[in-house]
């Protein structure tokens, strides 16, 4: 197979595209989705200041150097999780990743700065462990962008997530999900805007991306996750993809193109009806956050 660009041999085929590329066009390629995406959906404006929320994977770290190489003023944001065995070594790849692109990493540690890890946080809240991070990082992603002052929020999730969350969202018919899918989330009270500018790249793409651009990423995937139904989902549509491909972004597209514009009301009215946290100021449909709820009771059961 030829690259579809310069007919040099490809390395990699695309097979929704129909393509194949070699390692310089590929890697331009990934690029031009990327910029693409940003100015499709007016995710970044000129001078915005974005934090990228690093997890030391494939998906994070591919979406970071894109976004330096584009010109975007983009500092990384770790958040230590606590997840022994995983965590560390994420965080290895966060670090080096930084200081090889002379790039600032901003770092939150749950243990160090709000007492509790995923694990006991989970336990204590009666969460699922993945339900408590999720939490946990939609919280802090938003807190340290304010913090900051930074106007933007950016997110690795790619193709592969996106389909799979809509997959599951569909399956229940979780309108008020359905409503805040999108790939651009506009600042409101409290909350920054947040985007994910991967969502034409599929996961098989960024692993690519980044053995090509030499960047060290964590490979494995977090043990807590393990057997979730998410991952079921993703499995479900690979197998579909396998069969036709072109599927998965037919879906996901077809799905903001076409259909979310049904949704998004609800979801709007309902964040405009927060109001702040009494402890910490965010934004919550209740007198407290359900993140102060969470550090609170892990702080109670640990005493
Ligand atoms: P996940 O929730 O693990 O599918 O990750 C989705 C996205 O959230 C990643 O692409 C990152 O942008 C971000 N993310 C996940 N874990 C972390 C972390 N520990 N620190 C910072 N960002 C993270
Ligand atoms: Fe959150 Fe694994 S990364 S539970
Ligand atoms: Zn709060």
């Amino acid at each position: 197979m030829k690259c579809r660009r310069c007919r040099q041999p490809a390395v990699i085929e695309v097979r929704r595209h129909n393509a194949g590329f070699c390692a310089d066009c590929f890697v331009r390629h990934c690029r031009e989705q990327v910029r693409r995406t940003l100015d499709d959906y007016e995710m970044i404006g000129p001078g915005d200041r974005v934090l990228v929320a690093v997890s030391g994977g494939k998906d994070s770290l591919a979406l970071w150097d894109i976004l330096l190489d584009l010109d975007v003023r983009a500092d990384g944001l770790y958040l230590g999780l606590g997840i022994e065995g995983y965590s560390d070594s994420s965080a290895t790849c966060a670090r080096a990743f930084a200081t090889g692109r002379s790039a600032r990493l901003v770092e939150v540690d749950l243990p160090r700065d709000f007492g509790y890890d995923i694990p006991t946080g989970a336990r204590t809240a009666r969460r699922a462990p993945c339900s408590a991070c999720g939490l946990s990082k939609r919280h802090l992603f938003n807190r340290a962008a304010v913090d900051g002052g930074y106007d933007v929020v950016a997110t690795g999730h790619n193709l592969d997530d996106e389909a799979a969350v809509l997959f599951g969202n569909v399956l229940r018919w979780a309108s008020d999900y359905l409503g805040r899918q999108l790939p651009v989330l506009p600042a409101s009270d409290g909350f920054v805007r947040k985007v994910k500018p991967l969502v034409r790249l599929g996961e098989r793409e960024t692993a690519a991306y980044c053995v090509l651009r030499g960047i060290d990423y964590i490979v494995e995937e977090c043990p807590m996750a393990a057997g979730n139904k998410h991952l079921g989902y993703k499995e479900a549509l690979n197998a579909i993809e396998d069969q036709s491909p072109g599927t998965k972004s037919a879906f996901y597209f077809g799905f903001l193109d076409r259909v979310s514009a049904m949704f998004t009301p609800a979801a709007r009215a309902e964040r405009e009806g927060l109001r702040a946290c009494a402890h910490c100021g965010a934004p919550t449909t209740g007198e407290v956050c359900a993140f102060c709820k969470l550090v609170d009771r892990a702080a109670r059961t640990g005493d």
